[in-house]
Formats: C-alpha cells, structure tokens, sequence
C-alpha cells in the first residue's frame, strides 16, 4: 500500500512511522518546512519513546520519507490520511476544523485514481460529511471514499498502542474502502486487534464517547479523593478496591491534579458543544469539565495551605511540568495553571521536567526559573511539589532534597510516595485523597 499521512505531529508521525514498519511505503507530509527540514537530517520534533529508532529504520529502508510537498504522494496513495491538528476554537470551543478542510481542499485537486482518504484526526459527528462535500465541490471528478479512523494512541506509550491496539475503529460509507481499510491494517490480524467497520457518523462519534468516559473516570476518582480528604480514607485503596470490579476496571482511577493533554480537554467541550447543538446536552460531562477546570487551580491552593497558607515571597520547586510523563507536551497541562496561581499568589518558581522545559517555556511565566534537576529545584525552596511523575522523580534522595530547602515541605500530586518513607525524613507531607 501507499500511504500519504497529511500533518507530521504526534499522531502522524507516530501513525506513519508505524505503518511504514507494516511493511507500507509512507510519505509523511507537512506544511511546517522546518519539521520536515528536521525529519530529512533524522531529528525528531518530539519527544515519543522509541520514536526515533522506528523513523530512522524505516527512513533507511525507504519505507518512509519527508515533504512539503503534498500533490505528488497524494497521486501516488491508495489511502491519504488526515491527522492535523483539530484544537478549541477560540470563543466558542468547537473543534476548529479548518485545517481539516484546507488539508480536503490539498487533497482533492491532488488525488488520481480511486483514492480512500482517510480522517485520523479527531472530529465531530459529520465531519465527513463536510470533508465528503468539499472534495466534490473543489475536483467534481475526484473518485474518492471518505472514511473515520480516529486514533486512540496515548502519548508516552504510542508506538505500542498503534501496534497492539486495543481496537481499531473504521466508519465507511463506501464499500470499496472496506478493502482497502482492511489491506492498511492487515498487518495488525497477527496481534488479533479487532478491527470495528461500522458507519462512518457512528466511528466519529465512538472516539468523542471513549475520551469523554475516561475524562468522568479521572474526574470521579479525583472528586472521591477530596472526599477522603475530608473523612479520613485513602483514596489509592479505594481505586484499587473500586477497580478491581471487573465491570469498572483499574485503569483510569488515579487520583491527581486534573486531567490535562492535547485530547481531553479539547474533546470533552466539543462533545458538549455537538450535543448542545443538537438539542441533546450531555450533563455529565459539562459537570466533569467544570470541575476539572476548577481543580487546576484548587491544586496550586493545596501547594500554599501546606507552605502555612503563604507564599508571598517564598520559592516553590515544582518537579515535571509536562501533563503527563514521558512526553514533552505542554498542552493544558495542569502545571500551567498551578504555576500562573502561584505567581499570582507572590511565589517564585524553580522548576525541572525531564522533556518537557522547551515547551513549557513558550507557554508558563516568564519568570519561572528552569534547572537541570530535581535537586537544583529544591535549592532554597519553601516546598517541593511532584506536579508530574516521571519516573526520575520516584526514588529522590529525600535527605538530599531537605538539605537543599529552607523548609521540608513535599507536595505529591501524583500520589508517587507512601507518607512514612516521607515523614522519617522530616518532611511535612502532603499528597491527593489519602486523609
Ligand atoms: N496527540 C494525541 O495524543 C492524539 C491522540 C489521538 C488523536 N489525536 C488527534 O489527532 C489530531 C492531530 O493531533 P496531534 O497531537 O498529532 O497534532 P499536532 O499539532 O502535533 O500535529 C498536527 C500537524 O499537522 C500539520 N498541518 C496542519 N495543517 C496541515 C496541512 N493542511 N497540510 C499539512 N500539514 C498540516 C501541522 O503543521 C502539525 O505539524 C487531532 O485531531 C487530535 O485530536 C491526538
């Protein structure tokens, strides 16, 4: 098979890289010159475990390369893929969908043959439609099958979950894609991955539905963990407790600082916005973003009540600023709104992340100070406070934290140490639900 993957971010790299390892010819495609500039010298934009290996052995065995160039692989694919960028739009929060329809646009006057184009990206209900309609209108004599296959990989963990997926879904209005849809994934039957055919409205909105459920899950949890707070239980057993009912399942149910990422947040308001449009409003998950919006901030008055209800004029180390481990993504991360409160509260903030310090300098204050490791963070520090559990932030030197502090204070929201390993140290501790 070839395939052209139109936009080169998480999704499409990770997705290219992975189907060229299949064994198909991948063009990857993108209209940033120094993305693809980057990719021909063999560097990655971003951080994904494993990524580079898997892009430099597939680019050498000429499986996969580069361009900005878009018509040439168009006319050669027997399937195009979409995976660019689908955000918030600003005032309204629907998905911005004119990347979609300018990459629709690209496509049709490229495309020769019958040609199954494909929409990874996260969309709403009809987006496919639309697509559909555009390419009609832009090349009325373009012979293409517009198919969803909305992509469930998690950053961090990527190149596994495109390979053994847990499922992979495929909404077709045209029986031809059905074929070829089968061909790009044929690989995957050794794995049994089940792949799902099913209509094409029905797969945009299986992808909206699963990200708005996991986001209730994390924000239950994380409601339940205030509880016991409040009356004295411990919220990790109570998962474990929760979570070993085969019904409701373990995943999910870590409580923490509020969900963050390039998906969750996005996705939630746009699947409150399609129902509200559509006269059938979705509560539960209205609900579930306010309260995860106000928890960012909630986060960084836990960090102040335990510094004694101050921080004017005190240093807080903040430990991993990425909204999860093992990315370098910045998006919503809950450090941003923890940082910003803090500032506003007249702290000052050191602050280490393993991948993550690029990025979040284009997006925190300013005035955050970046270190090169934990303990640098510390130093001089009034608390320290585990924003994001990286791995390197799971077995501290305590003693050697302490030393460094002007108090021995330890905010864990991520729940990463057990308080008496905490305490024998001489810290005060505080971490999420556990009362
Ligand atoms: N990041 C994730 O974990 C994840 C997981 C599942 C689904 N998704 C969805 O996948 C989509 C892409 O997400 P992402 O995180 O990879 O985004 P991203 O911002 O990292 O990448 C999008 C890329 O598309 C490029 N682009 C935009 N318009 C283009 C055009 N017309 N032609 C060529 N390139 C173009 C941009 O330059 C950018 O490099 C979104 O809809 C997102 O919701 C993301």
């Amino acid at each position: 098979m070839r395939i052209a993957m139109i936009g080169t971010g998480y999704v499409g790299l990770v997705s290219g890289a992975c189907f060229a390892d299949f064994g198909h010819h991948v063009t990857c495609v993108d209209k940033d010159a120094g993305k693809i500039a980057a990719l021909e010298r063999g560097e990655i934009p971003i951080f994904e475990p494993g990524l580079e290996a898997l892009v430099a052995s597939n680019a050498k065995a000429g499986r996969l390369d580069f361009t900005t160039e878009l018509a040439g692989p168009v006319a050669e694919a027997d399937a195009v893929f979409i995976a660019v960028g689908t955000p918030s739009r600003r005032g309204d929060g629907h998905a911005d969908l004119s990347y979609i329809h300018a990459a629709a646009r690209d496509i049709a006057r490229a495309v020769s043959g019958f040609t199954v184009v494909v929409t990874k990206s996260t969309v709403p209900v009809g987006t496919g439609d639309e697509v559909e309609r555009i390419m009609r209108e832009t090349n009325p004599d373009a012979d293409v099958a517009v198919v969803s296959n909305p992509e469930f990989l998690r950053e961090g963990a990527a190149i596994a979950d495109f390979k053994r997926p847990d499922r992979v879904i495929v909404g077709i209005e045209d029986e031809r894609a059905r074929q070829v849809m089968a061909e790009v994934y044929r690989p995957l039957n050794l794995n049994q991955a089940p792949v799902m055919f099913t209509q094409r409205r029905t797969s945009e909105l299986i992808k909206y539905a699963a990200n708005a459920f996991l986001a209730v899950k994390v924000t239950f949890i994380n409601e339940i963990a205030d509880l016991c707070e409040r009356v004295g239980a411990d919220v990790q057993e109570v998962s474990r407790g929760v979570g070993l009912d085969k019904r409701i399942g373990s995943k999910f149910l870590h409580a923490g600082p509020g969900y963050g990422g390039s998906c969750f947040p996005k996705d939630t308001v746009a699947l409150v916005k399609t129902a509200q449009d559509h006269d059938s409003p979705i509560r539960l998950v209205e609900t579930t973003i306010a309260v995860n919006d106000q928890r960012k901030r909630a986060m960084a008055r836990k960090v102040i009540g335990a510094c004694g209800g101050e921080v004017r004029g005190k240093t807080i180390a903040l430990l991993g600023l990425t909204f999860k481990p093992n990315t370098d993504d910045m998006r919503e991360a809950p450090s941003i709104a923890i940082v910003q409160a803090l500032i506003d509260a007249g702290a000052s903030i050191r602050a280490y992340d393993p991948e993550g310090m690029a990025a979040a300098r284009a997006v925190l204050d300013e005035r955050v100070v970046y270190v090169a490791n934990a303990y640098e963070a510390a130093e001089g520090a009034a608390a320290v406070v585990i924003v994001t559990e990286w791995d390197a932030f799971r077995a501290l030197d305590l003693a050697r934290l302490k030393a460094a502090m002007v108090a021995p204070v330890l905010v864990d929201l991520r729940n990463v140490y057990q308080s008496y390993e905490v305490l024998r140290h001489g810290f005060t501790y505080t971490s999420i639900g556990r009362g």
